[in-house]
């Protein structure tokens, strides 16, 4: 299966048949999340792979007893931790070694993040950051399900604070979005989207491609 055919035959799964995942998808699965593109290379995802079957039920009960959540034989929670940003430096050395970014790179991309030292602006910058790099690794998940013949649905429905204790995760890491996955049992058909002509502009925003 080719990348465009995995982005148009993918659809939210809501109903999952009980066949369990294997470890060896499971394996594949993180590492198609581990290769994904982040800023400055910061990897900043972290996720829990959630198999047992009162944590699935407890994670469907906090988000608000949707129920494909609990009936996924399997649900990665995808987590961030800002405090990736903090080893930036090292990162970049990483790049430059690598040859990906010239050697001046270290003095334009300042270490300014020294560990601990976070106002809530840069706090927030991080935050939007961190969210966006960790999609990407999501949706690389998502894609490379549709190859495996799995289903999966993005949950992001759901009452944090209760997700969290669940799963223990420690207040200085950001809590994403749950990824329930299992095979389908439901073909759902193509949902709703806008019209190129809606969404896309040329050369200035608001510009049709004839005005
Ligand atoms: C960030 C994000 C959060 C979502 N949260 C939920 C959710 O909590 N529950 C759910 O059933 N679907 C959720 N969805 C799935 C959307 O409803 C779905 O992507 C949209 O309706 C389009 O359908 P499709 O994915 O089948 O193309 C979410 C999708 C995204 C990208």
């Amino acid at each position: 299966m080719d990348v465009r055919d995995a982005i148009r035959k993918r659809r939210s799964i809501r109903k999952f048949k009980p066949d369990p995942v294997s470890d060896e998808l499971i394996v594949q699965l993180l590492e198609s999340a581990r290769l994904a593109p982040s800023g400055s290379n910061t990897q900043p995802w972290r996720f829990i792979v959630v198999r047992d079957a009162e944590t699935r039920q407890k994670l469907q009960m906090a988000s608000y007893n949707q129920r494909h959540v609990g009936q996924a034989p399997l649900i990665i929670a995808c987590c961030a931790d800002i405090r990736a940003f903090g080893e930036f430096p090292e990162r970049i050395d990483e790049l430059i070694a690598a040859g990906a970014l010239p050697a001046k790179s270290r003095e334009v991309f300042v270490p300014s993040l020294k560990k601990g030292e976070m106002s809530a602006d840069l706090k927030w910058h991080l935050l939007i950051a961190a969210t966006g790099n960790t999609d990407i690794a999501i949706e690389h998940m998502v894609l490379q399900a549709v190859e495996f013949g799995l289903g999966t649905c993005w949950v992001r429905w759901f009452d944090d604070n209760k997700v969290r204790e669940i799963l223990e995760i420690p207040k200085s890491i950001e809590l994403i979005a749950l990824l329930p996955i299992g095979y389908p049992a439901e073909e759902p058909p193509q949902r709703p989207r806008f019209d190129l002509s809606k969404v896309v502009y040329y050369e200035k925003y608001g510009k049709g491609v004839n005005s």
